[in-house]
């Protein structure tokens, strides 16, 4: 296994930053759901665990949290498409809830997309799209995204959650991947 160091490209957004940026997202939720008794974060397995975590100690208003684990089809290479198998699914019903589904990046929108779709036909009260980062340039389907914590270029990223083949996930920042130095397997 390498060292992140020998294909760290850049540190995109260091720890400080990135923790900053998560107490306003919280602080932001804490006034928009300030009524709420049945507010509920759902957390994408396993990217957005790391993001969830930070977040959920920076909202204010009572809330429960559920995850779920879903894999989206390739259409070659790590492009994801808009079908979706559920391989962990909720462990309660979100009908009548304030749900907010937190992500830890939206890339083409496809997997958010269907995660989307889904959820709303079990009737939850209100259903909105939280994300740590957004590639907006790489965008095939709209996604309604109503938290983002930082908009990101068209690079490959990894740590705080995000994974390179499953590893990685452990870094407290936002690095760029130099695929070049990249070794898989
Ligand atoms: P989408 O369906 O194309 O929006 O794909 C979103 C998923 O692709 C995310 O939940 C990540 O698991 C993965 N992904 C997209 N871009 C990156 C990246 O730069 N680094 C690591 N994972 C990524
Ligand atoms: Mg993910």
């Amino acid at each position: 296994m390498q060292d992140y160091r020998e294909f760290l490209g850049e540190v995109l957004i260091p720890e400080d930053q990135l923790q900053v940026r998560i107490a306003e997202l919280g602080a932001q939720i804490s006034r928009d759901y300030a009524g709420s008794d049945s507010l509920l974060l759902i957390c994408i397995l396993r990217g957005g665990v790391l993001f969830l975590t930070d977040l959920m100690r920076k909202i204010s208003v009572p809330h429960s949290i559920e995850f779920m684990s879903i894999t989206s089809y390739g259409i070659g290479g790590r492009a994801s498409s808009g079908q979706v198998r559920i391989n962990l699914d909720l462990g309660v019903d979100i009908r009548g809830r304030d749900v907010i589904i937190v992500e830890d990046i939206i890339d083409s929108g496809h997997t958010v997309a269907a995660v989307l779709d889904l959820l709303t036909t079990r009737k939850p009260a209100s259903i909105c799209v939280c994300t740590l980062l957004d590639k907006a340039d790489r965008r095939e389907v709209a996604v309604p995204v109503k938290y983002t914590g930082f908009s990101i270029p068209n690079k490959f990223v990894f740590g705080y959650g995000l994974d390179i083949d499953d590893y990685y996930r452990n870094l407290p920042f936002i690095g760029v991947v130099d695929l070049e130095k990249y070794q898989a397997g």
